[in-house]
């Protein structure tokens, strides 16, 4: 199969490494999306155990077009309808891209879906239901300048949520984006990791979900078992594999997440008992100064507020500066990664970053900066 791994924005190499672990092959970089090869084992696998995409696309068809009528009977022409698409099938469009005649994604998708609901009145003289929820099937157009590439989304969701998140704190990270950002930090479970501003947890659930080896799509609804080439036995045999791989019972240094807000330190703890990660993540109600760190060293990272969605910008300073005499005073010896979303805050930290990578947050430029405290 030809795919698709649709990502975070600067989550691209990391992305394209997980996939290879996964076994896909002829992994090219795109921007904000990585291309490759798989059979079906393995795209099943990467469904089940991939934490870093929020979309696996099967690419189906390519075709060229340049404005709506072309679009239409490009539609029309370019899969098997007859055999995926009975009008039994509800089914939901997807369009992402433009051209210079279509450049409006809504009319984009309300354009193949007329094209692809008036095949069906034609050949069996009724229609599918459009259901934006819950599709049987999710169709997915990308429009650019050489024309349209058809694709089947292997899930109606967001592959970033995971499930475990019902409370969502101020400002949360996607589950996705701190899988990658934890990735990059290179911490393998082998010392104590610290999160001083917590909220609901998710930078911490991340790490400890993937050190246990635990597969994200084990217990997801996927689309793709609607296929009509679904191959149910192998879809069992790999859901097996991802699950005896897991390795739940593994003890890990010292985890520690702190939130100051009594509410949020709450939700923070729900989100680890939904995950099943109560055992190896403590949640401290308390501001990061009074947080104790263990004699071992260890990794820290954070995610702090940039005054964008949340925080005044002088309280934002004295944070900041708060948060650098803490780490200086506390944590000489250890490791510090920030995700810095307003450049005119980190300075107030008063260190010196030994990395910066870009990525982005919602929407947000942002740098996730590495400090060596000394
Ligand atoms: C941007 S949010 C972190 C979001 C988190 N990464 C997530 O995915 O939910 C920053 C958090 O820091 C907390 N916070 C702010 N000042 C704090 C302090 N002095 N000590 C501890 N927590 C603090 C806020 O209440 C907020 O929940």
């Amino acid at each position: 199969m030809q795919a698709i791994a649709v990502l975070p924005p600067g989550m691209e190499d990391q992305g394209a490494k997980e996939l290879l672990t996964l076994g896909a092959k002829s992994v090219r970089l795109r921007q904000r999306s990585v291309a490759f090869e798989a059979d079906t084992a393995c795209f099943y696998r990467i469904h089940l155990k991939a934490r870093l995409p929020f979309r696996l696309l099967r690419e189906v068809a390519r075709f060229s077009c340049d404005d709506p009528e072309s679009l239409y009977i490009g539609i029309q022409k370019a899969f098997d309808w007859r055999h995926w698409l009975p009008p039994s099938t509800s089914f939901r469009v997807d369009v992402s891209g433009s051209s210079k005649h279509l450049n409006h994604s809504h009319f984009t998708a309300l354009q193949v879906k007329n094209a692809l609901v008036d095949l069906q009145r034609d050949i069996w003289g009724k229609r599918s239901v459009i259901d934006l929820e819950q599709p049987h099937l999710c169709l997915h157009v990308h429009l650019n300048s050489q024309g349209a590439v058809l694709s089947l989304d292997g899930s109606a969701e967001s592959l970033h949520k995971r499930g475990y998140r019902p409370a969502m704190g101020v400002a949360p990270l996607k589950e996705n984006l701190a899988a990658g950002l934890i990735e990059m930090t290179g911490w393998d479970a082998d010392m104590p990791l610290v999160d001083p501003l917590c909220g609901s947890g998710t930078l911490l659930i991340e790490a400890v979900s993937s050190a246990l080896r635990m597969a994200p799509g084990l217990n997801r609804p996927f689309l793709l078992m609607n296929w009509i080439d679904f191959d149910e036995n192998l879809w069992m045999k790999e859901k097996q594999l991802a699950k005896s791989l897991q390795c739940l019972g593994r003890d890990l240094p010292l985890i520690i997440g702190c939130e100051h807000d009594p509410l949020i330190a709450k939700q923070a703890q729900e989100n680890i008992c939904s995950a099943g990660l109560e055992r190896l993540i403590q949640i401290k109600n308390l501001h990061f100064r009074d947080l104790l760190l263990t004699p071992q060293r260890g990794l820290i990272v954070c995610n702090p507020p940039y005054g964008k969605r949340i925080g005044l910008p002088e309280e934002l300073k004295s944070l900041y500066s708060e948060l650098g005499e803490f780490l200086k005073s506390r944590a000489s010896g250890w490791q510090f990664w920030l995700l810095s979303g307003n450049r005119d805050l980190s300075p107030f930290l008063r260190m010196k970053s030994s990395r910066k990578i870009p990525v982005s947050n919602g929407g947000i430029d942002c740098r996730w900066m590495q400090y060596l405290i000394r």
